[in-house]
């Protein structure tokens, strides 16, 4: 075989080679559709020419996103639910920017254990099924967002690890749920819910013997 042969030759074993060291993360759509609603400025070095597993404030385990660390960037649009596809996902840091638009539904993210979301310009928050499935989140953080009035789902009571559940300034109508104590979760030691409109009488949950007593600010 000729010169030309062997440059073929070549060519055609480096190829598939070449391919699989490229190979991209299979949360690479997912990713680039959150990428691409988050506008006009997208967070510091993503970039939906390169794998999301070399993005700024991104971390991958085996080549699925774990966490996305994008606070304190002045992001602003919404942010896709194409969220609830990253299945390995752990943290999700994404505090102190003015996204909007609905809050992402997150259910069936049994990794999930860290949302802080708080003070963004959030519209919407997507009640009923929330926290179904949700069975690792420990800290929920919402404070200071314009959500259009919503309770506090029944579904919360699914999330039994949570240890932080903060959602002050975050239009909240009706009655704290009886769920917040130490049988249903064991490990709440923060309930934040000031400046809100919440009405009725506080949990009787809340008295008695339970350790830890969870603390509440309630509007002034
Ligand atoms: C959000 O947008 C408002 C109005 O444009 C601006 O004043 C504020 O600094 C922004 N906040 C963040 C955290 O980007
Ligand atoms: C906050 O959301 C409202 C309603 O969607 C929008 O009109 C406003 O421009 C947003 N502000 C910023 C700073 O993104
Ligand atoms: C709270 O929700 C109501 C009803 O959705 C809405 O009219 C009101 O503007 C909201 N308040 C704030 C502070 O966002």
């Amino acid at each position: 075989m000729g010169f030309w042969g062997c440059v073929f030759v070549l060519l055609s074993l480096s190829a598939p080679v070449h391919s699989q060291s490229q190979k991209l993360s299979e949360d690479q759509p997912a990713m680039k559709a959150i990428l691409e609603n988050i506008k006009p400025k997208a967070p510091t070095h993503w970039s939906s020419g390169a794998d999301c597993c070399t993005w700024g404030d991104v971390t991958c385990e085996n080549g699925k996103v774990v966490t996305i660390m994008i606070k304190d960037q002045h992001l602003s649009g919404s942010l896709r639910p194409d969220i609830n596809k990253l299945t390995s996902l752990l943290r999700l840091h994404i505090m102190r920017n003015n996204l909007t638009g609905p809050f992402p539904i997150l259910q069936g993210l049994a990794e999930l254990e860290e949302i802080y979301a708080n003070q963004n310009n959030f519209t919407y928050f997507p009640v009923d099924d929330f926290f179904s499935g949700l069975d690792s989140l420990q800290e929920f953080h919402v404070d200071y967002n314009p959500f259009q009035a919503w309770q506090i789902p029944d579904s919360t009571k699914f999330a039994s690890k949570l240890t932080s559940f903060t959602a002050g300034d975050a239009n909240i109508s009706g009655k704290i749920p009886e769920f917040f104590d130490s049988n249903n979760m064991p490990s709440l030691v923060t309930l934040e819910l000031a400046y809100n409109n919440l009405e009725g009488e506080l949990p009787a949950s809340f008295s008695g013997s339970g350790i830890p007593v969870p603390f509440v600010e309630q509007q002034q």
